[in-house]
């Protein structure tokens, strides 16, 4: 089969296409046949190690994974014989971090993985980039113990982090005031935001409000800008590790809510 390749870190011409051979599912497996693929920032981050520290995760002197992609969308082709979840044929959808391996004509995947059928209302095009945003956005929210009826503030509402985020938030049952540019006020509403920020007319961070949970989901601001808007035992989360790494600091000096 086709796949796209890499066997050492740099940028983005170190990946070529190649011929390899087509992988046989395991007893617990489906094998899927790809039809579309995206190329996200886990993939260029995997690509490039350019953060050291994603090398405990890609492989520490050279790739562990040689054909990337983690979000995909596709066709069961064949099935390993404890398979119960899925059939030949049934449409999937899904996210493969743990094994990478959607840049190719096709991968296999254990049935009690991150997949699922697609919904009938999507194409391929629509469900493969719907899965990193989203589980990106979970685990954010799952961090924050978000509950029902608290103020959220989503900066960078409009990334595909964000927009799961003000989604999932939503349904919830949070109050969520979303930040975003003019072009996307009317998107971002329709996502369910209660309130809408433009950053180039507003700074959110000089705001008369406070929140439960501040969710920089483009990780633009920093936790003492943001600092003034959080409730007594409010959370700041930002996607990016901050100036000079500084998120991990406070991440690790600061108290664990159980
Ligand atoms: N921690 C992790 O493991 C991890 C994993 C994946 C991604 N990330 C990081 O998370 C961030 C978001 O990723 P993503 O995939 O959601 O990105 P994305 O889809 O490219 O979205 C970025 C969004 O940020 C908005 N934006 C840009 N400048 C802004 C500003 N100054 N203020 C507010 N919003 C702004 C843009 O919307 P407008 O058009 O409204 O400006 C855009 O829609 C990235 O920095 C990425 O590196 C982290």
């Amino acid at each position: 089969m086709k796949a796209a390749v890499y066997y050492k870190y740099g940028p983005p011409q170190v990946v070529s296409l190649a011929e390899i051979e087509k992988p046989k599912p395991a007893d617990n497996e489906v094998l899927i046949k790809i039809f579309v693929a995206t190329v996200n920032r886990t993939d260029s981050g995997f690509r490039s190690a350019e953060y050291f520290v994603s090398r405990f995760f890609s492989g520490l002197f050279k790739p562990k994974f040689n054909v990337l992609g983690n979000e995909f969308a596709g066709e069961v082709e064949a099935i390993g014989k404890n398979v119960t979840l899925f059939k030949v044929g049934d449409k999937v959808f899904g996210y493969n971090d743990k094994k990478f391996g959607a840049h190719a004509q096709y991968m296999t995947m254990a049935e009690d993985d991150t997949m699922a059928t697609m919904p009938h209302i999507l194409s391929y095009e629509q469900a493969a980039p719907l899965t990193e945003g989203a589980h990106y956005a979970l685990c954010d929210i799952r961090a924050a113990k978000v509950q029902s009826g608290q103020n959220v503030l989503v900066n960078g509402a409009t990334g595909a982090i964000g927009s799961a985020a003000v989604q999932l938030l939503k349904f919830f049952g949070a109050n969520v005031t979303a930040v975003c540019n003019t072009a996307n006020v009317d998107l971002v509403k329709s996502l369910g935001a209660d309130a809408v920020i433009d950053y180039t007319k507003q700074d959110f961070t000089k705001l008369n409000a406070t929140f439960d949970f501040v969710f920089d989901a483009v990780g633009k601001s920093s936790y003492g800008k943001c600092k003034p808007l959080l409730t007594k035992n409010g959370l700041y989360i930002s996607t990016e590790l901050g100036k000079n790494g500084e998120n991990i600091l406070l991440a690790l000096t600061t108290y664990i809510r159980w």
